[in-house]
């Protein structure tokens, strides 16, 4: 088994990438990779040292023969609070290009199969980076949001369609439009995940799947998750054209106010926007 965020090899097993952060924790077991959102006291947000982690961990899984299967997971009570929102202060000013750009591209073009476990609240990238998981596993105390309009943004990772495409017009619009949270129980009905857990069991089950997929013959279930997923390459221009409006709207007086009502723990006021 390896630990750690890439670069630290602990025994037996290939570990390459250039990134640093105890924030994110990789292990491998057998045939399957654990990918940990590791920052709880900041409810895992995820930082730009982050992104290039998992972005690592997910090549080292798609170049490893010994990984089979990948899974997702946050460590604490939270699967992730979504970007860090002073790190999306600090890009705005800086207008540095976005880390999660080659997150969503190695997530959206990961060959082997993806096992996302939900252990509670996935915010923003935090749900949307689960629609390209290939099975997802929930806690019952799990929820998803995708606050963007109340930031002053615009959806990522492609959900602008495939929420739509997943769940229709009226309901995406709700989760997308509104930011209204999707409970657990709603999640399992809508058919967006696969499966809900108390939250003891849940990484038990998530690993039971992952054997279970990891035994599978490797070509043929890469093979058919290729047919299932990426016949689709409507997905990589819409995660595209999301990335350039997502990125005019980060530096918008409507993101500065919402991102300042953040930091200073007060409502936002977007009243004087037209
Ligand atoms: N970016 C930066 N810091 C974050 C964060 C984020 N996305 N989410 C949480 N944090 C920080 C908080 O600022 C707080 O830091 P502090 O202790 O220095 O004040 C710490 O994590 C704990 O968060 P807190 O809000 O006190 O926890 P909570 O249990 O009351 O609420 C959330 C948890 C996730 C519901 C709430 O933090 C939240 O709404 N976060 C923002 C989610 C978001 O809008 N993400 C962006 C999506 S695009």
């Amino acid at each position: 088994m390896w630990v750690r965020s890439t670069c630290h090899l602990i025994s037996g097993s290939i570990c390459r990438g250039n990134s640093m952060t105890e924030n994110v924790v990789v292990t491998r077991d057998g045939g399957v990779m654990e990918i940990v959102f590791n920052r709880p006291e900041k409810k895992n947000a995820l930082t730009r040292a982050m992104y290039a982690a998992v972005v690592d961990a997910l090549s080292a899984a798609d170049t490893d023969p010994e990984v089979r299967v990948a899974i997702l997971t946050g460590a604490g009570d939270i699967f992730t609070s979504g970007n860090d929102i002073k790190d999306f202060q600090v890009r705005a000013a800086a207008g540095n290009e976005s880390p999660a750009s080659p997150f969503l591209t190695a997530l959206s073009t990961m060959q082997k199969p993806l096992i996302g476990a939900v252990n509670g609240a996935a915010i923003g990238v935090g749900t949307t980076m689960l629609a390209h998981c290939d099975l997802i596993v929930a806690s019952r105390t799990a929820r998803f949001v995708m606050p963007f309009t109340s930031l002053g943004l615009v959806p990522e990772a492609g959900s602008s369609l495939l929420f739509p495409r997943l769940l229709g017009n009226q309901r995406a619009s709700a989760l997308l439009l509104l930011g209204e949270p999707l409970t657990a129980e709603a999640a399992l009905e809508w058919g967006f995940v696969n499966q809900l857990v108390e939250p003891e069991a849940l990484m038990d089950t998530a690993r039971g799947l992952a054997r279970r997929m990891a035994a599978l013959p490797p070509r043929a279930v890469r093979q058919t998750k290729h047919l299932i997923r990426h016949g689709a390459p409507d997905v990589t221009a819409r995660i595209a054209e999301e990335l350039v409006l997502f990125r005019e709207r980060l530096s918008a007086p409507e993101a500065a106010e919402a991102f300042a009502a953040f930091v200073e723990k007060r409502k936002p006021d977007f009243s004087r926007f037209g």
